[in-house]
């Protein structure tokens, strides 16, 4: 059997305390008593590959980053943005234990040097976030972060944001446009709670949260140990995602070397009735692999061997119901709305293969494209639509499939997993080249480059938790929060998301009806005190939150009928959209909506943060 439970724990592991009876934190106590080069060395030995997609030598890229820094303080960025579609690995290991990972941070930071950990993760992760921001309460409470500062900063959907360095980009607060050097070269400035962009910048290591998982095993138990499976270049194991035409989806640890058939009829239970599998394909970072190889082993080099690559194990299986043709254009229309546009050709002729395999086909089109579009790449995200969309229709050749018009087979990432159904972003459908969404906001006509250039990114630190804290620097707040009234509001429905998420079964209607008295709370707040600010301010507003107050409206109705359950059990499920959905309306209150108003109103500061806190305290009077 190939299934194996090294990194992966069946079942979530709630407190530290539970994962120290598992042997957790027994590799910290190792770390600290050995010095940095040891930890590098085994590392290094055990063979490691980073599991973000590239696969790149961990300790080889852990020993330049200790070399770089030259003495300046560095961050270990957990990379935990997790975008591929047909991948959730990162996110499952995240629910089930984040302080293993937390731990491999802590290692990693001991090994290169570095004095925080900052955990870079999308906001629309809720649930993983707030898994995350009590670990790490709860290993900085047990003195696990001595000597380092550890924060969540939470970044915007795209799926750049998981590129390495448009996530230091993001965390210095800029919109995700990948940097031209790597972070072995330019990191992020060292506080991380000030997020005015800098010039100065040292290093930083970032790892994927599945690397990391992986270290504490290495530390505690050798290098021979973690290479005791898999193979010489491919030793460990593999977290691995089944979705696409297949019976079920599920992720699943699995030994290297492991025949990938084994693995798709483990957690996909095989292809759908009456289907045969045409091609599998690993995301959109590599070349599909042909149905007729699905016996090939789950290791780099096989699958480079292949024609393929592993990429971060997010196995899309294709079943002969769907026309490759149609997946080829549903990766070019992925890649081509999420490129940013920095680099003209990525993002010119990623649309036009877009656009030419749905309207005509047209081959010679398209292959003029594919043979463009990398030009000049910043980043490897056009490399991925030449690889991934140029191996598809090869494949598509191969088997005789026709040319012609074709309707985008849905690639979007995933939102959930429960039990072996996996949940689609479908909104993803309607993502528009220039990062907005249909329905929403108009279309600019503008790359995201050109409309979102000067604008700061949507990014929050939720977070911080500090060993060594310079009171001096954390007491400076020069500015005064003008709606810190409405941000205590916040803060008490965040709180209130909490306590429903862990509320036992008799009592989550109850927690839930306190929910709904505080976000009508919230609605009259912007009824009576944000939507006459906007007013005020009209015309020279613009467009920007022109849009607020019918959204908010319509989402406000929505999410009152969406409380109003009665006696229908709560499932999980139901629970995490649900607060999904408040925290993202709070999140675009706080994050969007108050800090353009507190710029536009800086003059009369006193004045609204009087009347802010009068409204509050009104409506926080009334039943
Ligand atoms: C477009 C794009 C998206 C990426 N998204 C992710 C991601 O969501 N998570 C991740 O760990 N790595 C992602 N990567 C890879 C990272 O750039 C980087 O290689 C990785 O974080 C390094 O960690 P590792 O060595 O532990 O794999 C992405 C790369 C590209 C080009
Ligand atoms: S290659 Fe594409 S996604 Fe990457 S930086 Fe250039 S335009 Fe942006």
């Amino acid at each position: 059997m190939s299934r194996m439970r090294r990194i992966l724990d069946p079942e979530p592991v709630e407190h530290l305390a539970d994962h120290v009876r598992g042997g957790g934190g027994r590799a910290l106590d190792a770390a600290v008593r050995v010095d940095a080069g040891a930890l590098l060395d085994t590392v290094t030995d055990s063979g490691l590959r980073g599991r973000g997609g590239a696969a790149f030598p961990t300790g080889r890229k852990w020993s330049t980053i200790a070399g770089a820094r030259q003495g300046s303080s560095i961050p270990v960025v957990v990379n935990a943005a997790e975008g591929e579609p047909g991948t959730f690995k990162d996110r499952t290991l995240l629910r089930r234990n984040p302080f293993r990972v937390l731990e491999g941070a802590c290692i990693a930071a001991r090994a290169v040097g570095a004095d925080s950990v900052i955990v870079g993760i999308k906001a629309s992760f809720v649930h993983e976030i707030d898994r995350v921001t009590r670990a790490i309460d709860e290993i900085t409470a047990a003195g696990w972060a001595d000597g380092l500062t550890v924060s969540v900063v939470s970044g915007p959907g795209e799926y750049l944001f998981g590129e390495e360095t448009a996530m230091l980009e993001v965390i210095d607060g800029r919109p995700p446009f990948p940097r031209v050097v790597a972070p072995y070269r330019r990191g992020v400035k060292p506080d991380v709670r000030d997020l005015r962009p800098q010039r100065d910048s040292v290093v930083a290591l970032v790892d994927n949260v599945e690397t990391l998982a992986n270290v504490p095993g290495i530390i505690l138990n050798g290098a021979s140990w973690f290479r005791s499976v898999g193979t010489h270049d491919s030793p460990g194991t593999i977290i691995c995602t089944v979705t696409g035409d297949t019976q079920g989806a599920g992720v699943g640890e699995y030994a290297m070397g492991t025949p990938l058939r084994e693995v798709l009829d483990e957690l996909g239970g095989g292809p759908e009735a009456g289907t045969t599998i045409t091609a599998v394909l690993p995301g959109v970072s590599s070349p599909p692999l042909p149905g007729s190889m699905v016996d090939t082993p789950l290791t780099y080099e096989h699958f480079a061997a292949a024609g393929a690559g592993l990429g971060s194990a997010g196995f899309i299986v294709v079943g002969s119901e769907t026309p490759i043709r149609a997946v080829a254009a549903g990766v070019a229309r992925f890649l081509s709305v999420e490129s940013c546009g920095q680099c003209v050709p990525c993002k010119r002729d990623g649309l036009a293969i877009a656009a030419t395999l749905r309207a005509s086909g047209d081959r010679n089109a398209i292959d003029d494209g594919l043979s463009t579009v990398t030009r000049g790449a910043r980043c490897a995200l056009a490399g991925q639509t030449e690889r991934v969309v140029g191996g598809l229709l090869r494949l598509a050749d191969s088997i005789g499939e026709p040319n012609g018009a074709v309707e985008p087979y849905p690639v979007v990432p995933m939102v959930d997993l429960v039990g072996d159904r996996a949940a689609f972003d479908t909104s993803h459908l309607d993502k528009r080249s220039d990062w907005t969404t249909v329905g929403e906001t108009p279309d600019s006509n503008e790359w995201p480059v050109e409309r979102l250039a000067d604008q700061p990114v949507e990014v929050g630190v939720v977070h911080v938790a500090e060993a060594d804290v310079d009171e001096g620097a954390v007491a400076e707040q020069p500015e005064i929060d003008m709606f810190a009234p409405v941000h205590e509001l916040d803060a008490a429905l965040e709180r209130q998301i909490g306590r429903v998420r862990t509320a036992p079964s008799d009592r989550v209607h109850a927690e839930l009806g306190v929910l709904r008295d505080q976000l009508e709370r919230h609605r009259r707040v912007s009824e009576r005190l944000l939507y006459p600010l906007l007013e005020r301010l009209e015309p020279e507003i613009g467009d920007d939150v022109a849009w607020y107050p019918e959204r908010r409206e319509a989402h406000a109705a929505r999410l009152a009928e969406r409380l109003d359950l009665g006696t229908i059990p709560v499932t999980p499920h139901l629970l995490d959209e649900l607060c999904a959905d408040i925290h993202v309306s709070v999140m675009e209150l706080d994050q969007r909506v108050l800090p353009l108003l507190a710029g536009l109103l800086a003059d009369d500061a006193d004045e609204v943060r009087l009347i802010a806190g009068d409204v509050v305290e009104e409506l926080t009077d009334q039943p």
